[in-house]
């Protein structure tokens, strides 16, 4: 877990497990004022009328299931700008998409198609109102294909793909995911990058047979906003040099691509 401060990962996030049944609660408040303060600096929903700032933990949360809470938006924005990509070719999947935040940022960039995965219903229902509210000048994709379902459950098509993570869930979900995702470029393979955005699990990506990580980022001391970005190993054929990516580290590795 290069990107995460390890102090901070224990103090956030550690083993007493704060997405938990007591401890998550404690964190959620937290998590509620920093949310706060950021849509106070940013007003996201300010300005675009939609509801995505407000940190929701449902009523039968799950410990693995991570409770919403939106990406700063300007992580977003500057993480999709130094991605080495032709977005016009990628699909972009928010895996946990929550209320929608990640997915109406991606719709600045010429995606091909916006895809959002979202297991809580109500989180599903309150993105595809965010999706109709969200009409800025700026808007380069308009295709959204929004799944209320399991991420489990997700089907790869054959496009390209950014897989686009921020702390959704456990370690062993996460695993699965990365395990979809690999099957998928094995058997079509094709260019794809992983963000992900609050890597407490970096290792599960790390340890992946068919990715490597290409670049690392964000505030040191904002965990939260601290980001990973993998790019698929078996379409390296295709890919645009990623000496190109503008990141604050790129990130020298010895997987052959
Ligand atoms: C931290 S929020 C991220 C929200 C959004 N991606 C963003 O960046 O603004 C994590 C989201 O993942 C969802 N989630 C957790 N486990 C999931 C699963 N197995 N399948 C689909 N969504 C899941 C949660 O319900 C929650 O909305």
């Amino acid at each position: 877990m290069a990107a995460l401060n390890p102090l901070l990962t224990k103090v956030f996030r550690g083993p007493l497990d704060l997405n938990g049944p007591i401890i998550g609660r404690i964190f959620y408040v937290f998590e509620y004022v920093r949310s706060y303060v950021e849509e106070r600096l940013e007003a996201f929903d300010a300005r675009f009328g939609t509801d995505t700032s407000a940190p929701t933990f449902e009523r039968n949360q799950q410990t693995d299931v991570h409770f919403y809470v939106p990406t700063t938006a300007s992580i977003i924005y500057s993480i999709l700008s130094i991605l080495p990509l032709k977005s016009e070719k990628f699909t972009f999947v928010d895996m946990g998409s929550g209320k929608g935040r990640a997915l109406l940022v991606a719709s600045e960039f010429p995606f091909q198609k916006i895809v959002g995965v979202e297991l809580s219903e109500n989180l599903h229902r309150i993105a595809e109102d965010n999706v109709k509210l969200y009409k800025p000048e700026s808007q380069q994709c308009a295709s959204f294909d929004l799944k209320c379902m399991d991420a489990l459950q997700y089907a790869y098509g054959d496009e390209p793909v950014v897989l686009y993570l921020f702390d959704p869930f456990g370690r062993e979900i996460l695993q699965e995911v990365v395990a979809n995702l690999e099957k998928s470029l094995k058997a079509r393979p094709r260019e794809a990058y992983v963000v992900y955005v609050y890597p407490q699990y970096d290792d599960v990506l790390e340890s992946s047979s068919v990715l490597r990580k290409i670049a690392e980022g964000g505030p040191k001391w904002q965990p939260w906003s601290q980001y990973v970005i993998y790019a698929a190993t078996t379409a390296a054929a295709e890919r645009p040099s990623h000496d190109d990516v503008r990141s604050a580290s790129a990130v020298p590795t010895s997987k052959a691509a």
